[in-house]
C-alpha cells in the first residue's frame, strides 16, 4: 500500500461560492457561481500557483481559503482544522498564521498612515501588547527583512514607489510572523523590472522563513515560473493541475494559455493558437463544458456533459478529449 502524504497545511473540499444579484426594484434576482466545487491541497513549503483570466474566481477562492468569506458550500481545513466550525476567539488566533497580500496593498491600509503606522496595525488588531522600544525593533526588523531602508518608516504612501509599497504590504503581512500567504496578483500592477525584484523577494523570504504560498496571476508565464505546482482556473472552476509548473498541459485551455504567452520572435508570434472567443455568461454557463464554445476539439459530448476532473499520477485534468 502506498504511504499516505504529509499532511497539506490547507485542504479545501468542493469549496463553492454563489453571489446574488439584483433582485428588488431592479428585476430578477440572478445567481453567479464564482467559485465551484474547488478541491484542493497546498503543500507546506512549495508554491502553489492559481492562473486563470480576469473573472474566473481566483480572488473570490482567496479570500474563501482565509474564510475573509463564507463558503455556499464545501469545506477549508488548516492542518486539519476545519476553519467554518471554529468560534470567532480562535479564527483570529489562527488568523495570525495565515495572511494576504494584495495587488494594490494600500487598498487595505489607511493612505494616511505612514509605513510605520502600517505595520504595527497588524499587532493592534490582534492586541499583540508592545513597549515602544518593541514596536520600533519590530518595524526596522521587518523593514530590513523586506529590503527597505529604516529610513522610509516615517514616508506616506504616495512617498513611496509601487515596488516600494507592495515591499510594505509583504512586510505588513510578516508582521505576525505567519505560516501561510496567499499572494493575490502580488505584481500585476508594477513594472516588469520591478516585478522581478518582487518576485526575487517572494522567493527568498519563503525559503528563509519557511513559508507556504498560494500565488495567484493571470499570467501563467510568471506562474510557471515561480511555482511549483499549477492550478488552471476557467469559469469558477479547476480545469487542470500540473503537478510540476514545467509540466506539459493537457487541458486545451491551459494550452492555449500556454501559447498566447509573449513570444518574442514575431515570426513564431503569428502561428501560435492564440485564445480566441468569450468566456461564458458566468450567470448562465453551458450544461457541458464551459469551454467548449472557444475548444478546437469540442463535439456533441463536451456541449452535453460536464467534464469531472480526473487525475492521473498527480496530473489532473477536466476534459473528455485531454491532449496528450
Ligand atoms: N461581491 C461580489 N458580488 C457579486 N459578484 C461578485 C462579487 N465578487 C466577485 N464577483 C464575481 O465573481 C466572479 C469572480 O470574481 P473574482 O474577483 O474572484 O475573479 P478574479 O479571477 O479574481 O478576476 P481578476 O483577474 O479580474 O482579479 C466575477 O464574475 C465577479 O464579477
Ligand atoms: S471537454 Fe471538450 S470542449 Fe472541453 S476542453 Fe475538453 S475537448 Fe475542449
Ligand atoms: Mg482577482
Amino acid at each position: 500500500m502506498a504511504e499516505p502524504g504529509p499532511t497539506p497545511l490547507v485542504r479545501t473540499q468542493g469549496l463553492s461560492r454563489d453571489f446574488a444579484v439584483g433582485g428588488g426594484m431592479f428585476g430578477r434576482r440572478r445567481v453567479l457561481q464564482a467559485v465551484r466545487e474547488v478541491t484542493l491541497d497546498v503543500p507546506r513549503g512549495r508554491v502553489t500557483g492559481v492562473v486563470g483570466e480576469s473573472g474566473c474566481g481566483k480572488s473570490t477562492l482567496a479570500r474563501l481559503v482565509l474564510r475573509l468569506l463564507d463558503a455556499s458550500a464545501g469545506s477549508v481545513h488548516f492542518e486539519g482544522i476545519d476553519l467554518a466550525g471554529l468560534p470567532a476567539g480562535e479564527l483570529r488566533r489562527l488568523r495570525r498564521r495565515m495572511q494576504m497580500v494584495f495587488q494594490d496593498p494600500y487598498s487595505s491600509i489607511d493612505p494616511r498612515y505612514t509605513v510605520r503606522e502600517a505595520l504595527r496595525e497588524p499587532f493592534r488588531i490582534q492586541g499583540v501588547a508592545q513597549s515602544p522600544a518593541q514596536a520600533t525593533a519590530a518595524v526596522a526588523r521587518l523593514l530590513d527583512i523586506v529590503g527597505l531602508s529604516a529610513a522610509l518608516a516615517d514616508s506616506y504612501p504616495h512617498q513611496l514607489s509601487g515596488g516600494q509599497k507592495q515591499r510594505v504590504g509583504i512586510a505588513r503581512a510578516l508582521a505576525l510572523e505567519p505560516d501561510f500567504l496567499v499572494l493575490d496578483e502580488p505584481t500585476a500592477s508594477l513594472d516588469v523590472s520591478i516585478q522581478a525584484q518582487i518576485v526575487a523577494l517572494l522567493e527568498r523570504l519563503r525559503a528563509e522563513l519557511g513559508l507556504t504560498y498560494l500565488f495567484i496571476s493571470h499570467d501563467l508565464g510568471l506562474v510557471r515560473y515561480f511555482c511549483d505546482r499549477v492550478v488552471v482556473m476557467y469559469l469558477g472552476s479547476i480545469v487542470e493541475i500540473l503537478p510540476e509548473a514545467r509540466a506539459t498541459p493537457r487541458h486545451p485551455y491551459t494550452r492555449a494559455l500556454l501559447d498566447s504567452v509573449f513570444e518574442p520572435d514575431p515570426t513564431r508570434r503569428r502561428r501560435v493558437a492564440r485564445l480566441t472567443g468569450e468566456i461564458p455568461d458566468a450567470f448562465d454557463p453551458p450544461p457541458g463544458c464551459a469551454f467548449a464554445a472557444r475548444c478546437a476539439h469540442a463535439d456533441e459530448l463536451c456541449r452535453q456533459q460536464r467534464p469531472s476532473l480526473a487525475t492521473a499520477a498527480g496530473h489532473a485534468v477536466a476534459c473528455h478529449h485531454p491532449l496528450s
